[in-house]
């Protein structure tokens, strides 16, 4: 972990966590969604990166919609949509040799296996291309699918199908075969291809990533085919048979079925292997002919990989080792502020367009007041205490997928007229004053809803994909109807239709509409009259109120009508309500007051009750875990288990439904003791609560 981040004070944390909540998520959009970031590969990872490392120093901190929990982003329009059978992960990253080591570790310490205990990984290279799923039945290719954003991705079979590298029929194959991988393009076909781009007037493509990405995503399949995409395979979804019992034996399968399999893969035996590997490949990386940007590790024996398992969005068994980011210098030609949805003052440097890496960056974060004056937010210099003028040289930095940052001043090349940046104390936006509370690093905008770009923020969380989800109704098109004055609060947009009379004849005539889009529009936005609880409270924009936490009270209070009296219960943040709320498991003190005072500040409440008017909200239900025998139950764990570590037996036990407390109390259900269990087994006799051994618990669950 590096120093600055354990200067962090909790302040500091939480709005650290949440300015690379915002950055991330809008990184995504621009990442995934459209073929062409702004920002680096390197850079991103490096965001993600302090990200988790803010939240493995604060984990009371983590955010609801922490971008450690997110892949990709949806799909967009055009493809039909496909449902992965088996999600489509995506993997965490190591950047030095430690967290290499770290990674061999912390699989150590899941399986219970000593230091000594042999271990083997698989090390191969990790393309840059972009990843796709293909489903054999039979033989035969049924099915190509992009990622998506992990759980649903697009359709691009007929794309797929003009690949040489993918079969269109395999021999010998389990009757059910998900094969993945990756398409990329070739350093040479990307050459070649930007050269007919350009001929052609056509635009040409900033890396080979988004050349194969932008060639696999086209609606007509003929244009695929004139694109010389290719593909390794290096995983599999959903199997009818499994291919082998270890990772390397089903590669070697997978090119035996006459896929691309890539011949950097080879075995480990434990870090130091895999570190060498890795030295070899980034030797070789300039030579290779395609684009990588890192080594993948995977844990060899198949049995152990199930029994690793996944966190949300990344297997345990798993990791990418990715290579350093890259530099660039230019100029620094502005500062400009961006207001956020909570009133974040968020400086943005406007650079002269410099290549980094293959992509082209013009804009880089400046993350806040104290970064540009040189300071780290607790006060520590940082870039030797140079800070960040207009006109200035700059170095940009670079690693990964997005967002830039300005890493170094060349204070030689500083123009002898050069001024101090001033940090603007007034909100760009609305010009209401902007306020940095003690310990916060962030300024903010005081002017709340009056303030445009805060509003207009709330306006897009509020039709984003994990809210309202409107189809029709994005980011530009928010704008667009904000600026001409139709809709100031997201109550509005359920009354549109109705204040523009015939609203598709009002809509069409604007420019970007057609008849048929605005009728899609108003139906688009009737369908989502019926909403589920946790969207509408997780629309609502609430600070620290994030995805999973809108979730997880929704499921608490049920319905709506429970859920606003809960919370006028709690507005003093005293007695049996207010208890209630942050007893809620994940739901903290910070994220309680800030809810109750959302609904208790009245501007805000108000605006809130005329968007619930319109509409009809779904009571909150838990999933569907009814097969399972400790669904709904608390369970604890004490003693010494042998079969598996805690930590396997908790995930284990959550998946089935149970919760897992730390202590026995009244409301415990069932106590799994193993040898050694002390207080914990005695209490929970005296509680007259069941108590069960290791095999017990396994025979009851199912699984021994
Ligand atoms: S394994 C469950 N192996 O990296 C994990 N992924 O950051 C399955 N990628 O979405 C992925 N080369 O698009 C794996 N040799 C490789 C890879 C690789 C590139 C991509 C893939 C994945 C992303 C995760």
């Amino acid at each position: 972990m590096t120093s600055e981040i354990e200067t962090l004070t909790e302040d500091q944390a939480r709005a650290a966590l949440a300015e690379l909540a915002r950055t991330l998520a809008d990184a995504n959009t621009a990442y995934h969604g459209a073929d062409s970031p702004d920002l680096s590969d390197a850079e991103y990872d490096q965001l993600k990166r302090r990200n988790a490392e803010i939240e493995a120093r604060f984990p009371h901190l983590k955010r609801d919609d922490s971008p450690s929990e997110q892949v990709g982003a949806a799909p967009a329009d055009g493809f039909s949509k496909v449902t992965h059978a088996v999600a489509m992960l995506s993997l965490s990253n190591a950047f030095e040799a430690e967290d290499v080591a770290e990674f061999d570790g912390r699989i150590r310490k899941y399986l219970g296996l000593g230091d000594a205990a042999p271990l083997r990984y698989t090390a191969e290279p990790k393309i840059d291309g972009l990843s796709l799923s293909l489903r054999y039945e039979k033989g035969a290719l049924v099915q190509a699918a992009t990622r998506g954003d992990g759980a649903v991705g697009e359709n691009v079979t007929a794309n797929a199908r003009t690949i040489d590298d993918i079969p269109a029929r395999i021999h010998g194959a389990p009757d059910l075969l998900e094969v993945r991988g990756e398409v990329y393009m070739s350093h040479e076909d990307f050459e070649a291809l930007n050269e007919r781009q350009v001929a052609a007037g056509a635009k040409s493509f900033a890396n080979p990533r988004n050349a194969a990405a932008g060639s696999l995503r086209q609606l007509d399949a003929s244009i695929t085919k004139s694109r010389p995409l290719r593909f390794f395979a290096y995983a599999w979804g959903a199997l009818s048979a499994p291919l082998a019992d270890t990772q390397m034996g089903a590669i070697e399968r997978l090119s035996e079925l006459g896929f691309s399999t890539n011949p950097l893969t080879v075995l480990c035996n434990g870090p130091q292997e895999m570190l060498d590997h890795y030295a070899k490949i980034e030797a070789q990386r300039a030579t290779l002919g395609y684009d990588i940007d890192g080594v993948v590790y995977k844990v060899d024996d198949l049995a152990l990989q199930e029994r690793l398992g996944f966190r949300s969005t990344t297997p345990r068994w798993a990791t990418a080792h990715k290579f350093p980011a890259e530099l660039a210098w230019t100029r620094l030609e502005g500062i400009d502020i961006q207001v956020g949805r909570t009133g974040a003052l968020s400086p943005v440097a406007r650079l002269h367009p410099v290549t980094v890496g293959g992509v082209v960056v013009s804009n880089a974060t400046l993350h806040n007041e104290d970064y540009i004056k040189g300071f780290d937010s607790k006060g520590a210099e940082i870039r030797g205490g140079k800070d960040i003028r207009v006109g200035d040289w700059v170095q940009v930095y670079r690693a990964g997928d997005v967002i830039p940052k300005v890493a170094d001043v060349d204070l030689s090349k500083r123009p002898g007229d050069s001024a101090a940046y001033v940090f603007p104390q007034t909100c760009p936006e609305c010009g209401s004053d902007a306020v940095r509370e003690p310990g916060d690093a962030v300024r903010r905008c005081t002017g709340g809803l009056i303030c445009p770009a805060q509003a207009v923020e709330k306006l897009k969380h509020f039709v984003s994909r994990a809210a309202f989800d409107i189809e029709g109704l994005g980011a530009k098109q928010v704008e667009q109807f904000y600026t001409d004055g139709w809709i100031a609060e997201p109550a509005d947009i359920f009354t549109l239709r109705e204040r523009y009379g015939s609203g598709v004849q009002q809509l069409k005539n604007r420019e970007g509409w057609g008849e048929k889009s605005a009728t899609n529009l108003f139906q688009a936005i009737e369908d989502k009259r019926n909403i589920a609880l946790s969207r509408l409270l997780f629309s609502l924009g609430i600070r620290h109120v994030g995805e999973s936490a809108s979730n997880l009270i929704a499921l608490h209070y049920g319905s709506w009508d429970d859920l606003a009296a809960a919370m006028d219960a709690a507005a003093d943040q005293s007695g049996p309500a207010w208890e209630d709320l942050i007893g809620i498991d994940g739901v903290g003190a910070v994220m309680a007051g800030s809810l109750v005072k959302a609904f208790a500040q009245e501007r805000e409440r108000a605006s809130i009750d005329r968007l619930v008017n319109h509409l009809t909200v779904a009571e909150a239900k838990r999933a569907d875990t009814s097969g399972s025998p400790v669904a709904g139950k608390t369970v604890v764990f004490t003693g010494s288990l042998e079969k598996m570590t805690r930590a396997e037996a908790k995930a284990r036990a959550e998946r089935l439904g149970a919760k897992v407390a730390g202590s026995v109390s009244a409301r415990t259900d069932i106590l799994v003791a193993g040898p050694g269990a002390g207080s914990k087994a005695k209490k929970a006799a005296e509680l007259g609560i069941e108590t069960l051994d290791e095999d017990g618990w396994l025979a009851l669950i199912g699984a021994a």
